[in-house]
Parts: C-alpha cells; sequence; structure tokens
C-alpha cells in the first residue's frame, strides 16, 4: 500500500526550527512503524534519528507519538492505524535531542528516587535458603513487574506535562512493585517519597497512562493501591 509519512525533525545545534519531512512510501500493511522508519533511513535520509534496539517490544527503547497516541514503533503495524497518513513524532514532556530522540535523564532521575530496587538489610534465613514467598504474595505485585521503562506512561500524563517535577506514572508502577513485595522493607522510605508535593497526590486519575501503555500494566490501579496504603497505613 501507499502511505504519506510525516515525520518530525529537529537538530536543536544547528541553530534551525523544528519542522516535518513527509515521505509518499510503497510498504506492506503488516509492516511495524519501526519498519517504516528503517525504510525510511535506508532509502531516503540515514540521519534520521530515533532509538531501537530489540524490535520485539522488549527493551522499551522505540517509545514515540504515532498520530498522536504513545506506542512502541516495533509494535504498531501500519494496517491497525487504519490510515494512509502516518505522523511520527517524539514523546512529550522531555525535552528533544534529535528528530524522535528524546532526553530520558529527568524520567530516569524519577525513576531512581523511589528506589526501584530489593532492599531487606536482615540476616538471609539460617537454613541458608531463599526468602520465600507464597504464589499469593507473589501475585499481588505481578502486573507491575512487567514495566519495561519506556516512558509512554509518564509523557502521556497531563499532570506530568504540567509539573515536570511528578514523578509520574512509571515511578509509581516501579515503586509498587516493591512496595508489595513482601521480602521487602523499605516500603515506608519509598512512601515517603511519593508522599512528597512531587509524588502521588499529583495523580488525577487522568487514565492516558493505563491507555498508553504497551505492557497492559493497570497503572492508575496501582496508582489507587499506593494512595490507599497511605490512607489506610496498612500494606493490603
Ligand atoms: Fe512503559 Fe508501561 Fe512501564 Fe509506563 S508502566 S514505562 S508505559 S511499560
Ligand atoms: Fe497521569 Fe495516569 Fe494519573 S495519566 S493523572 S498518572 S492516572
Ligand atoms: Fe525494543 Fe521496540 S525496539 S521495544
Amino acid at each position: 500500500m501507499q502511505i504519506k509519512l510525516k515525520v518530525f525533525r529537529y537538530l536543536p545545534h544547528t541553530g534551525k526550527k523544528p519542522h516535518y519531512d513527509t515521505y509518499e512510501m510503497e510498504v506492506d500493511p503488516t509492516d511495524r512503524v519501526l519498519d517504516v522508519l528503517e525504510q525510511v533511513r535506508a532509502d531516503a535520509d540515514p540521519g534520521l534519528g530515533y532509538r531501537r534496539s530489540c524490535a520485539h517490544g522488549v527493551c522499551g527503547s522505540d517509545a514515540m507519538r504515532i498520530n498522536g497516541r504513545n506506542a512502541l514503533a516495533c509494535k504498531v503495524l501500519v494496517k491497525d492505524l487504519n490510515s494512509d497518513q502516518i505522523t511520527v513524532e517524539p514523546l512529550l514532556g522531555l525535552k528533544v535531542l534529535r528528530d524522535l530522540i528524546v532526553d530520558m535523564e529527568p524520567f530516569f532521575e524519577h525513576y531512581r528516587s523511589v528506589l526501584p530496587y530489593f532492599i531487606n538489610d536482615d540476616p538471609i534465613p539460617e537454613d541458608g535458603k531463599e526468602r520465600l514467598q507464597s504464589p499469593e504474595q507473589r501475585e499481588r505485585f505481578d502486573d507491575t513487574t512487567k514495566c519495561i521503562l519506556c516512558a509512554a506512561c509518564t509523557t502521556s500524563c497531563p499532570s506530568y506535562w504540567a509539573h515536570g517535577k511528578y514523578v509520574g506514572p512509571a515511578a509509581i508502577v516501579n515503586a509498587h512493585r516493591f512496595i508489595f513485595d513482601s521480602r521487602d522493607t523499605a516500603a515506608s522510605e519509598r512512601l515517603e517519597v511519593l508522599n512528597e508535593d512531587s509524588g502521588v497526590w499529583r495523580c488525577r486519575t487522568a487514565f492516558n497512562c493505563t491507555e498508553a501503555c504497551p505492557r497492559d500494566i493497570e497503572i492508575t490501579k496501582a496508582i489507587a493501591e499506593v494512595k490507599q496504603v497511605m490512607y489506610s497505613g496498612k500494606l493490603e
């Protein structure tokens, strides 16, 4: 099929204003948007900048706006866009470094602020075995283990656009993953971070994050569960 691809272009160091380049292309309906971008780079402009690595929805590096919605370019098929016009733009709310590449550092700074790693300084069990956990205890945080840190959620959140200091849904998802882990002992430290002005209370339940997540994580629900712990003071 014939498509018209419009791609956001910007090279800050040139001093030129951002603009869009348009490409008329012949593609297969089952091509992914990432394949289309690869085709542009191979045939028309090797200078087109975007991130990619795995090409299979695992690494999270190719999140971008495709026809106005955040998605992974390697997971969106051309035919699923139901249009022969495709517009590809960088994620909103993060500085553009080049074309479709944004500065992810503020995103990872928020991520790091919630201590997104297992903390337990208690001595290991005397029998030398693992810290045991029942299937039900494991199930409690299963959904939030699926995050691949693509930033599609945080950069679709109106509260994040309004206040870049908001830790954002991705950081809360990754805090949730450890707060509800029965083996971890640092829930209160994470809740303290999330109780700050930049924390969970900035969430206005817009749901954009949940709709944007390529891993189908129930983000808004996870945020509500963290808020509930703060209200009740109990990990349930
Ligand atoms: Fe991406 Fe979903 Fe993780 Fe947000 S929660 S960073 S959308 S995988
Ligand atoms: Fe933002 Fe998601 Fe809350 S879009 S306002 S973090 S429900
Ligand atoms: Fe890895 Fe798309 S390239 S998720």
